[in-house]
């Protein structure tokens, strides 16, 4: 009796403990760390972030698509105990609906040689997930499309002057000017349908996560942290979204981003490379015609 007492006592106590330990995460397993020289970081500053503070693995190793799907929102597993766990341990950082992220994440998986785990590096392979005029990576055939970079970076931190904000507007123009710029500056730059899909998929991210995914306004203090950092802004008064940024709340925001970068095609078709090396590449011309052939046959 009494030991039971006794290890019930102990088991509420550790999980009281994981409470107050847990909403700031600036501290003990879940604290901000820099990444080590022997550790992997890759294009993505979500995911960069997450491996920061050990919500993923730290050396960027052996990543799942479970685990990046759990971090960014929690998948609730059937136990009382584990479900109370993964709330408290703030698993479900970003509060972004699975929905909205296995595609990319599926994807992910083809850039990494392992079957089923990737490097938060492998993800960089140009074509797959990785797109030019990014807000804050050089292109691929310019520079490095992995690494955060200030100079590139300058273009949205500098979006929207005299305010302590970025909205749709400022990062739509954000998204021109640095289209503009890389067009001129990469012979080679790929900017068909698909990478303005990804290019404001992930402009919008932010603007939801670390402001309001209804009107897209989020504090400068929040974005540049994280993308200059990419540190969870915990300790600057940031928290977990309380609204879930899902299929139903994020596509309009992707919509007015997309609107406001005023975006226009360089030409060319849409691919998805799905391998490193000599791999074959998904060219939507080619399945078009395949399909054709397919069809005409019959
Ligand atoms: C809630 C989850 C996520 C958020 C908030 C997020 C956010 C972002 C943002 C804002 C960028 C743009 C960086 C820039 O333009 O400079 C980006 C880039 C990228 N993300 Fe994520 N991401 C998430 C999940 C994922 C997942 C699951 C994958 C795939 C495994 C992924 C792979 C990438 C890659 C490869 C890039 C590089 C694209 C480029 O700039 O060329 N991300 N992400
Ligand atoms: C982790 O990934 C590496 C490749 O990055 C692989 O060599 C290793 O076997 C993996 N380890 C486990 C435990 O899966
Ligand atoms: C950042 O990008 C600019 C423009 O491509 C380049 O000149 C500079 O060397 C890059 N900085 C770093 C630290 O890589
Ligand atoms: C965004 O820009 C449009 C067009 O220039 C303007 O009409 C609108 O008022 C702007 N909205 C905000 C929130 O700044
Ligand atoms: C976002 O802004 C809307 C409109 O101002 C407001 O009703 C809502 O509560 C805000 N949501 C969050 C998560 O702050």
């Amino acid at each position: 009796m009494h030991f039971k007492f006794s290890s019930t006592f102990f088991l509420v106590s550790s999980l009281a403990s994981t409470v107050l330990s847990c909403p700031t995460a600036t501290e003990g397993k879940f604290g901000f760390a820099k990444p080590k020289s022997t550790d992997l970081r890759g294009p993505c500053p979500a995911l960069n972030a997450l491996a920061n503070h050990g919500f993923l693995p730290r050396d960027g190793r052996n990543v799942t698509i479970r685990q990046v799907l759990q971090v960014s929102k929690g998948i609730f597993f059937v136990p009382a105990y584990a479900f109370l766990y993964s709330v408290q341990q703030h698993k479900d950082i970003y509060n972004v609906d699975s929905a909205l992220l296995l595609g990319v994440a599926k994807l992910g998986l083809l850039t990494s040689s392992e079957p089923d785990t990737f490097t938060l590096d492998d993800i960089k392979l140009h074509g797959t997930i990785e797109f030019d005029a990014s807000l804050s990576r050089e292109d691929f055939a310019v520079g490095d499309n992995s690494k955060f970079n200030e100079s590139i970076y300058s273009t949205y931190a500098n979006s929207n002057p005299g305010v302590s904000f970025y909205n749709v507007n400022s990062t739509g123009k954000a998204m021109f000017d640095r289209l503009a710029l890389q067009e001129k500056k990469n012979p080679q730059i790929t900017n068909t349908d698909k990478e303005i899909g990804f290019r404001s998929f992930t402009a919008a991210l932010p603007l939801a996560i670390f402001g309001n995914v209804t009107t897209g306004v989020a504090p400068k203090k929040f974005v540049d942290i994280w993308f200059r950092e990419e540190r969870l802004p915990f300790a600057e008064g940031w928290g977990v979204p309380s609204c879930a940024i899902d299929t139903k709340s994020l596509p309009p925001l992707i919509g007015s981003v997309k609107t406001a970068s005023r975006w226009t095609s360089s030409g060319g078709c849409p691919y998805v490379r799905t391998g490193a090396g000599d791999a074959p590449t998904l060219d939507s011309k080619a399945i078009c015609k395949q399909l054709d052939g397919l069809t005409k046959g019959k």
